[in-house]
Formats: C-alpha cells, sequence, structure tokens
C-alpha cells in the first residue's frame, strides 16, 4: 500500500509535532475564529498584564512614539488581531500613508480592517491574510508611493512566541523589510518585548483563575475534532503554565490526566497520565539582551519606554548604520 500523504498541512503539521518525544502542536493553530476569540478575552483578563500595559505604555508616550516615526508613515502590521492599539497608533501619526495589516485569521483581519476604514477613510488599507512567520513577497507590500517612513508595528511581546533562532530569523527579516527603500524612505521596528519579572505575576497571566487560558489552549484540541476528526476527549486533558529557567520562557501544555490514546489520520498516539503536548512558548527578555539580539540583525535600539514596573518595552528600533 502506498504510504498516506495528508494534503492538509494542519494535519501534517499534527502528525510530526505528536511524533516528537515531547509532543508539540505549532501555536499558531490556536487561532482559528474561536480562538482568536478567546485570545481577545485573555487580554481582558486581570491577570494578563501583558496588553494592558502595552496599551498603556503607547498611550502615554503617543506623541513620542509618534515624533520617533514621523509623518506619511506606512504602518506594516504583523498579527494584527483586532487592532486596538493600531487605532490608537494610527491616530497620533502625522498624516499616515498606508496601512497593511498581515494576520493569519481571515475573519479577525476583515473585522479589524474595515473597522479601520471607516475610523480612517483617508488611509490606504490592504489587509494581507496570511502567516507572517513565512517569506512576505515584496509586491504585496508595495501599496505606498508618497510615504516617508516604513515602520513595522509588532505589538504584544509575540515575538517571545518564537524560540531564540527563530526571533534572530525574524528580525533579520523585518531589517530587510524596512530597509528597502533606504535612503528615500526611512525605516522603523515598533516593537513590544515583555521583560523578566517574578513568577507571581508572570505564571497567572498564562492561568488566569477564570480559566480562559484554559479554554483558549484547549481550543486547539477541540479544533483538532472538528477539523482534523482526532478523538481527544476533552475533559480528560487540562491545561498548564510552566516557567522554563533555561530558556527563560513560559510554555503552555495540554496535561493527560489519565493514561488514554488518541487517534489522528490513521495513527494512534499513546499517553500516559502527566504527558503533556507543548502548544505554545512565550519568551521572556531583558531589554538589553534583546537590545544585543537586534544588533546582531542590523537593527539599533532608537528609543524605548516602560510602564512603572518595568514589566514591558515598547521599543523602536533602526536599521543600523552600515560601516
Ligand atoms: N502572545 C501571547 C503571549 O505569549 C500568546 C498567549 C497568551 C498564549 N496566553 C497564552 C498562548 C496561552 C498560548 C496559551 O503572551
Amino acid at each position: 500500500m502506498a504510504d498516506y500523504i495528508p494534503d492538509n498541512l494542519f494535519l501534517q503539521d499534527a502528525l510530526t509535532g505528536l511524533a516528537q518525544p515531547q509532543p508539540e502542536i505549532p501555536s499558531k493553530y490556536l487561532y482559528d475564529e474561536l480562538g482568536s476569540m478567546l485570545f481577545e478575552a485573555i487580554c481582558v483578563t486581570p491577570e494578563y498584564y501583558v496588553t494592558r500595559t502595552d496599551l498603556e505604555i503607547l498611550d502615554r508616550h503617543l506623541p513620542d512614539i509618534s515624533a520617533c516615526i514621523g509623518p506619511r508613515a506606512h504602518v506594516i502590521e504583523f498579527g494584527s488581531g483586532a487592532g486596538v492599539k493600531t487605532s490608537h497608533l494610527l491616530a497620533s501619526l502625522e498624516q499616515p500613508a498606508a496601512y497593511t495589516p498581515i494576520e493569519i485569521s481571515a475573519a479577525a483581519l476583515e473585522a479589524s480592517a474595515a473597522h479601520l476604514q471607516r475610523q480612517f477613510p483617508a488611509l490606504r488599507i490592504q489587509p494581507l491574510a496570511a502567516d507572517y512567520t513565512q517569506p512576505i513577497a515584496p509586491a504585496d507590500l508595495d501599496i505606498c508611493t508618497d510615504c516617508q517612513t516604513r515602520v513595522v508595528y509588532f505589538p504584544g511581546s509575540t515575538i517571545g512566541n518564537f524560540t531564540l533562532d527563530q526571533a534572530r530569523h525574524f528580525l533579520r527579516r523585518i531589517q530587510a523589510i524596512i530597509s528597502a527603500f533606504l535612503p528615500e524612505i526611512r525605516g522603523g521596528l515598533l516593537i513590544g518585548i515583555d521583560l523578566l519579572k517574578p513568577l507571581e505575576v508572570l505564571l497567572p497571566a498564562y492561568a488566569d483563575p477564570a480559566g480562559v487560558t484554559a479554554a483558549f489552549n484547549k481550543n486547539l484540541l477541540a479544533r483538532m475534532n472538528r477539523e482534523l476528526g482526532s478523538d481527544f476527549v476533552l475533559s480528560q486533558w487540562s491545561h498548564a503554565a510552566r516557567f522554563n529557567s533555561e530558556h527563560q520562557r513560559v510554555e503552555m501544555h495540554m496535561v493527560s490526566e489519565r493514561t488514554q490514546q488518541v487517534q489522528l489520520g490513521g495513527q494512534t498516539f499513546s499517553f500516559a497520565a502527566g504527558d503533556s503536548i507543548h502548544t505554545e512558548n512565550s519568551h521572556k527578555y531583558s531589554l538589553r539582551g534583546f537590545s544585543e539580539m537586534a544588533a546582531r540583525a542590523g537593527l539599533k535600539l532608537e528609543q524605548h519606554w516602560t510602564d512603572a514596573n518595568g514589566w514591558f518595552a515598547t521599543c523602536y528600533f533602526v536599521p543600523q548604520e552600515p560601516n
């Protein structure tokens, strides 16, 4: 019999991931329509300081941030979600020229693009439904003839969801995007970085007592049942957030509560009690550590802003002058 070759990328990624010694599912699959809604709900839990603090820093320092970016900017946003922060940013920029939201969830993308277009009728908005971890065709970003700055906006510390290798690679890609039209069009990266902090603050942000984060994580298994026909028994899995100090990251897992087997794509996967499926990483940085990594990708820290607790930093990087 010929080998079974799945034509569905999700199925292929799930089969590959579950076969690893530490089973895993790529985190981008957390964000189907329901997952994106649950993530929005996480953002308003009292324990998830990330979104609140990011927005608070943005609002407090908008005049400064806008001055850094300058007039006639083309804002390219990676993982635009509901677009709340963007609307604050765009409202404060001097004559923003264009906006390209890039988002894997087509539903979230459409809703936020339509909303922002109503708010900014004159702004050229060209949504891009894409997986931003994959290369973007330069033509897809080429919508601006009269802009003065190309700025990539990457809030929420989503960069923390990458491994260090992925983050380095990603920063190099951004550096290339914002340097493409130098010196005529200036470049910038406005990025949110979640800083290292005490575990009493960090862990509840990823395991809120109301169980919103647990529901978000569990939706990944439910989604596999819905879309891939797997038979996860949802009541036999629980959410766990753990700090991995070696890698300086919070890890999200779905933990098997008992010995069980799961069928997926004609294969059987066995789990003992306590075995887990790793679903996400959220790396935490020091400002210095992050700036050093960015420097190796050709980016120079121009300015940064933090909250009173020093929990989060919003950073503006520019392409480094060639030596
Ligand atoms: N970018 C978010 C973060 O790392 C994603 C996130 C928040 C997340 N809570 C989660 C991912 C729980 C998986 C499970 O802060």
